[in-house]
């Protein structure tokens, strides 16, 4: 077993650089189609507290993250630590008490002549794993606490080369022990919209930003979010999906890096990630059983969504 590298300050950034935190922020930017805004008819807009236009909201998206760097392999090697913008309020985890990282991940490490020590060596393995690899590491992965509570880790499910990549929060109590993603009674309903659209579950890609369940089904916690993210941007790197449909408050406001409310960042396109894939936030399913008034709304997302591809 492979040591824990000193927790230096060199080191702990070379680390969360390994680890994607600097490496591979996703940028949220408005419209990437020429497509006007969607602008809501009054009647729907009274029936909620949105405002009727939605161009205000521009304002509330922080700034972009631009990434010059060529989409290439050595796009993991940064030449120097990228700070997170300053909207992104995720406290760091405190890697002495809770990083616990996967036997696997740590192999990787060593492979590459781990620990890192100089900034050119700081490569996070996660960005160049296959999936195998990757459903490894995550089997094992321990680096935040909700390894303590998981019966199976949920990794994503569906075509590895699909158009469309839908991404959710954390797995529930069914999902915790099935270990796939949306099984329980609001992936019924995801599984069912999806269907209205003409997709399959087998057809599209799903996974959460979390691939272990809070306790409880609480909220994510930052930290945690923080420490699973790198596994999520590679499966979307390695699908490469035509578009991302985000369910949901926390898997929103997490890919976007913003605290904006869900309502106010659906009905338009962002662009995600060094690859600007279009990304559509819509209602998360279980919201949507609570809240059958708002499934028109959700709808119109999915047309777009339907559409886009
Ligand atoms: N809710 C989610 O966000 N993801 C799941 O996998 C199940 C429920
Ligand atoms: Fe690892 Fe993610 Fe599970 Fe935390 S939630 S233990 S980071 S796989």
């Amino acid at each position: 077993m492979v040591e824990r590298p000193p927790l230096d300050e060199d080191r702990r950034l070379a680390y969360l650089e390994a680890m994607g935190v600097s490496v591979w922020e996703p940028r949220a930017s408005l419209p990437v189609s020429a497509e006007p805004l969607v602008v809501e008819p009054a009647s729907v807009a009274a029936a909620t507290d949105m405002p009727t236009a939605t161009a205000p909201v521009a304002r509330e998206v922080p700034p972009a993250v631009v990434d010059e760097r060529p989409v290439t392999a050595e796009r993991s090697v940064s030449p120097e630590i990228v700070s997170p913008p300053e909207s992104m309020s995720f406290p760091l985890p405190d890697w002495e008490e809770e990083a616990d990282y996967s036997p696997a991940l740590l192999d990787e490490w060593e492979a590459m002549g781990h620990p890192p020590t100089t900034e050119a060596e700081a490569v996070n393995p996660i960005e160049r794993m296959d999936w195998n690899t990757l459903g490894a590491t995550v089997r094992g992965c321990r680096a935040c606490r909700l390894w303590e509570t998981r019966t199976k880790t949920v990794f994503g499910t569906g075509d590895r080369r699909a158009d469309l990549m839908i991404i959710g929060e954390a797995p529930g109590a069914e999902e915790d022990s099935q270990g796939e993603p949306f099984v329980g009674r609001a992936g019924q309903l995801l599984t069912r919209m999806l269907a209205a659209i003409g997709f399959s579950r087998e057809q599209v890609y799903i996974a959460n930003v979390l691939k272990c369940r809070p306790p409880g089904n609480r909220d994510p916690k930052p930290d945690e979010a923080l420490a699973c993210q790198a596994y999520l941007h590679r499966q979307v790197a390695l699908i490469e999906p035509r578009v991302i449909l985000s369910v949901g408050r926390i898997s929103a406001q997490h890919l976007l890096k913003t605290e904006t409310p869900v309502g106010q960042l659906r009905g338009r396109w962002f662009d995600y990630g060094p690859a600007r894939i279009p990304l559509r936030v819509t209602y998360h399913p279980a919201y949507l059983l609570r809240s059958p008034e708002q499934k028109a709304k959700a709808w119109e997302d999915l047309t777009e969504v339907k559409r886009r591809l």
